[in-house]
């Protein structure tokens, strides 16, 4: 953001705020899209209508869909512009943000497109809110698949791509190997997801063997497997949270049924008490935990979502919460990631509590930071055999294609992270250049560093009986993928092996690949892991909506 004073609040905010007392306590309000001068409002269009969105839909395609999407509706910390701000602001706005841009962010100004052009994208992305939108985006879409084999040089270890993912290669990323800042371009590599060609399946290990649990799904994102062994399923665009029960002889659930729907944005999914007898489920919505009452057994909820806390949510930024509870059962953790890239939370109050694993009591009172720095913690997870809280982490974008490593750590009580003036240890972001020095030396180097922009989500503890015993005790990962490479790394599935010490050693393993075709298309992106009763890896895929099962067989 170009000025630090004003402060850009989603319109949605704007209006509760507006309506609350609150109003009278807080510096005046930038009443505007990212800053946009009042003047940019009137700013009009001098070429509208539906040709024009027609000509946007190219310039779309080619400048604006590697990071937003083929289909407008934003990827991890990119925002959607089919819905949300961008729906809500005036095209004069929308107009004067793509023209200068947020480059801290990681979106670029667009200033040397000729202005036609730029107004051209502002009537498409009008478009994507009408009736024409899904035939527009569509004969758009099927023109985008890449064609050919990516042909260029391959990485420079200990860095990797998707080309070089294959299961059981061992990885470690040290401290002295990350690039200086910079050191490469920041791409904008988002991918067009295609639909998985016939032939074309998850790779793993030798004596694991790979098979379709469920097809046909909504969003499926952060799965969790409940005390009596039933498995629970957050989708959360649709709002809703499924129940898988059991395995057929064909590899297929059961028992599928919806626990609860009109949920915000679900994704965090916990049971409590801790132990064999659950009294509540938990959900983590994108601003709120709420639970439903619940003992083994219930397919369906039995009353109605309770709210307990509010969570800090500004309508932009990262929206996963997850939920987990010490293993006493008296400390509820909760993720909350960042508004934002690398906005410094010092002149920017919408990123108060964000960046941080929160803790609560279990009836939601008494929030306090449990640890802080963390640009965005999707995964949260209680290792059994020392009973720490750990978190599998994205770190922050636009410093080029080996800055700055994603990360899965055990999680200190008060310990700092680092975000967004220092990563991994004392290395300051250029962007927040002599900022905050005194935070310098209590930045904590994480356990385990992964391929930058890799987005690690969902982990779990392996504590299944069926894999070989050198798999006890380790976790899995699932790695949905970047945009912000010139070649795409992540969309696998990967093990940190911890040699039955409950502690990780930096080294981390493919486990789960092939996701992604050889000309660079996806057709699959791992968000959520979970182990079934029986002792087999659950794996959700959000790229063809549905979930993986890893069995091992020994053959
Ligand atoms: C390199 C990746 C990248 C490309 C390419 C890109 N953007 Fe962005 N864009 C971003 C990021 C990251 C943000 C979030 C910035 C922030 O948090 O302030 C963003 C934010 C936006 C927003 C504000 C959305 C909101 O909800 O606040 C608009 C509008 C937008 N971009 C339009 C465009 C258009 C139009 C194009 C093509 C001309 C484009 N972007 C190309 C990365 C990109």
């Amino acid at each position: 953001m170009k000025s630090g004073k004003s402060i850009f609040i989603h319109p949605f905010l704007r209006s509760i705020v507006a309506a609350s007392a609150l109003v009278a306590s807080l510096p005046a309000l930038a009443q505007s899209f990212h800053n946009a001068p009042a003047s940019s409002a009137a700013l009009r269009d001098p070429y509208t209508g539906q040709q024009n969105a027609k000509a946007g839909q190219p310039l779309y395609r080619q400048s604006c869909a590697p990071c937003h999407g083929a289909n407008a509706k934003g990827t991890g910390n990119i925002p959607s512009l089919a819905s949300g701000a961008t729906q809500a602001a005036k095209p004069g706005e929308i107009f004067w943000f793509i023209t200068h841009g947020d480059v801290p962010n990681g979106m670029p100004a667009w200033a040397s497109l000729p202005a036609q052009q730029r107004w051209q994208i502002v009537t498409y992305l009008e478009f994507l809110r009408g009736p024409d939108a899904a035939r527009l985006t569509a004969a758009g879409n099927s023109e985008n698949a890449a064609s050919g084999a990516i042909n260029a040089p391959p990485p420079t270890p200990p860095f990797t791509d998707f080309r070089f993912e294959k299961p059981g290669t061992i990885r470690k990323i040290a401290v002295q190997d990350l690039p200086a800042p910079f050191a490469t371009q920041s791409a904008g590599n988002g991918p067009t997801i295609v639909p998985r060609p016939a032939g074309v399946w998850p790779q793993a290990p030798k004596g694991f063997k790979v098979q379709l649990y469920a097809t046909g799904l909504d969003n499926p994102r952060l799965i969790r497997t409940a005390p009596n062994g039933d498995v629970f399923l957050a989708e959360t665009s649709k709002g809703q949270i499924m129940v898988f029960r059991g395995t057929a002889a064909d590899g297929k659930p059961e028992t599928t049924s919806i626990f609860a729907s009109g949920l915000n944005e679900p994704f965090g999914i916990a049971f409590y008490p801790p132990g064999p007898n659950p009294k509540w489920l938990y959900i983590g919505n994108t601003n709120a935990v709420v639970r439903f009452p619940y003992k083994n057994g219930d397919l369906t909820a039995t009353g109605p979502a309770q709210h307990l806390a509010n969570l800090p949510a500004n309508g932009r930024g990262h929206t996963t919460r997850d939920i987990r509870f010490s293993p006493d059962g008296k400390t509820m953790f909760v993720s909350v990631g960042s508004g934002s890239n690398v906005n410094d939370p010092d002149t920017h109050p919408e990123e108060k509590d964000r960046a941080d694993i929160l803790a609560f009591n279990p009836d939601g009172s008494h929030m306090r930071i449990y640890a802080y720095g963390i640009r965005n913690p999707v995964g949260l997870a209680i290792n059994p055999k020392t009973g720490q809280l750990w978190c599998s982490v994205n770190e922050r974008d636009a410093l080029g294609d080996n800055l700055v490593p994603d990360y899965i750590t055990h999680v200190q009580k008060g310990g700092f992270y680092g975000w967004p003036w220092w990563y991994i240890g004392g290395h300051q972001d250029p962007r927040l250049e002599g900022k905050r020095p005194e935070l310098r030396n209590k930045a904590i180097v994480p356990d385990v560093l992964l391929q930058p922009h890799n987005a690690s989500l969902e982990m779990t503890f392996y504590e299944g009986k069926q894999f070989p015993k050198q798999y006890h005790g380790d976790i899995f990962a699932a790695e949905h993928g970047s945009w912000n490479r010139a070649i795409r790394a992540g969309y696998e599935v990967i093990r940190v092996p911890l040699h039955q010490t409950g502690h990780a050693t930096g080294e981390y393993q493919d486990f789960l690949t092939g996701f992604v075709l050889p000309n660079g298309n996806a057709w699959g992106r791992p968000v959520g892991v979970t182990v079934a009763p029986d002792g087999s890896l659950l794996v959700t895929d959000d790229g063809s909506n549905s979930i993986w099962r890893v069995v091992y067989t020994g053959k």
